[in-house]
């Protein structure tokens, strides 16, 4: 498949057709060197356009090169295509202030007021060693093994300036962030994505999307918070319970994605439409409406989650669940009100334990080759 432009106003990733996998990775920072960092920035924005074009990391190749030096591309994408490869940065509060305070960098002035942690929220079990970062990078493309060679590759590239922190695989899009997309499911077997904010809603983007000019500090005008919550499903118990009740839960029929009492997928949700009882067809706990922007002063997400299996949690259960990313103007105006509902109210709960937990500022795109990743920044 072919390839997403790398250049532009606006990071590629966010309003891109989400892409069928995922490799994500954090990263700290381990030098005080600034200028080792940005030479670093410097070299993977050079090596991201190249990979986005399907391209060998490195300008010699993995395999042109003398034979006595370690290839300047790992190789394993060799003969595959671009895939849709797209490679999205983000830059955590911690590498503007690290956990002792530190400003290492230099930058602690230019931190927006919007990239302050996320509060803690009921129930939350997060985990510190898959929590965080000093950077990240978001890897989506429609083969897993580009997206995890352009993570390796960029990884290689860091070696001794930054270290992997965690990193997660997504093997399947639980999202639509295009009206030409079909709406994919998660493990729960419901529809997900269907009222997303997608890349046709142009008006809505500039709203809820991305930062405007005077949002904060201009270097990251026309850029997006993300949001990143490792959520474990607790399948076992989800499927011993009964279709109606799960329905009840989501608010929304399993076959059809239809909200509870309508017709059809996409029809807007009605609060008012009674079910047979008489009772609201959609129950005031479903989670379309504890999350739905007329419950939460407006707010709106674009969500480009994934499916996660890592493998089994060897007490006889898959460790499966959703790695739920969102974009958003300002997560703590977005994100955080969303969540606040659905941690206190959202039947969900029962089956479902957030365990990992980011935030990241996005910045806007590279505009040409003459400029790099986080240039605002330095
Ligand atoms: C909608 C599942 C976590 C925010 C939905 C829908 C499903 C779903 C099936 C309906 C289809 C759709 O409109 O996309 C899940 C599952 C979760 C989860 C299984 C956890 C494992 C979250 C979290 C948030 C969130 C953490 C944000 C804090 C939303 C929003 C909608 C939605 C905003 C659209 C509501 C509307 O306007 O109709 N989710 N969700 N979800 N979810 Fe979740």
């Amino acid at each position: 498949s072919g390839a997403v432009p790398f250049y532009g106003a606006h990071q590629a990733g966010i309003v891109t057709p989400a892409q069928d996998r995922l490799h994500f990775v954090a990263f700290d920072v381990i030098t005080k060197d600034r200028d080792r960092l940005v030479t670093m920035l410097q070299d993977w924005t050079a090596a991201a356009a190249r990979m986005t074009a399907g391209q060998d990391a490195g300008a010699i190749g993995a395999v042109n090169g003398i034979p006595e030096a370690p290839p300047d591309d790992t190789g394993e994408a060799l003969d595959l295509p671009p895939a849709g490869l797209t490679l999205t940065i983000g830059f955590g509060p911690t590498l503007f202030r690290d956990a002792t305070g530190a400003d290492r960098f230099g930058i602690a002035a230019k931190r927006p007021a919007a990239l302050v942690d996320l509060p803690k929220f009921p129930a939350d079990a997060l985990q510190p060693a898959i929590s965080g970062g000093d950077l990240c990078v978001q890897a989506c493309a429609n083969d897993p093994q580009v997206a995890v060679h352009a993570i390796r590759n960029l990884a290689r590239i860091g070696m001794g300036v930054v270290s992997v922190r965690w990193s997660q695989l997504g093997f399947g899009r639980t999202s639509s962030t295009s009206r030409d997309q079909v709406t994919p499911r998660n493990l729960f077997g419901f529809k997900d994505g269907t009222a997303n904010l997608k890349a046709e809603d142009t008006a809505l983007l500039d709203e809820h999307l991305w930062v405007a000019k005077g949002d904060g500090p201009s270097w990251m005008d026309g850029g997006s918070y993300l949001v990143t919550r490792k959520i474990r499903m607790t399948i076992e118990t989800w499927d011993r319970t009964s279709l109606a009740e799960q329905e009840e839960i989501v608010g929304r029929a399993k076959g059809s994605g239809a909200p509870l009492g309508h017709q059809n997928e996409f029809d807007e949700l009605d609060f008012t439409v009674k079910g047979p009882t008489g009772e609201p067809a959609i129950a005031d706990v479903a989670h379309v409406k504890l999350a739905h922007h007329s419950r939460n002063g407006g707010a709106r997400l674009l969500r480009r989650g994934y499916n996660f299996v890592d493998g089994s949690d060897g007490l006889g259960r898959l460790n499966a669940g959703l790695f739920f990313i969102s974009f958003q103007r300002d997560a703590h105006k977005q994100f955080v009100p969303i969540q606040l509902q659905l941690a206190r109210h959202d039947v969900l709960n029962e089956y479902i334990r957030h365990v990992g937990s980011a935030l990241f500022a996005c910045p806007p795109g590279v505009p040409d080759a003459g400029d790099y990743w986080g240039r605002g920044l330095f």
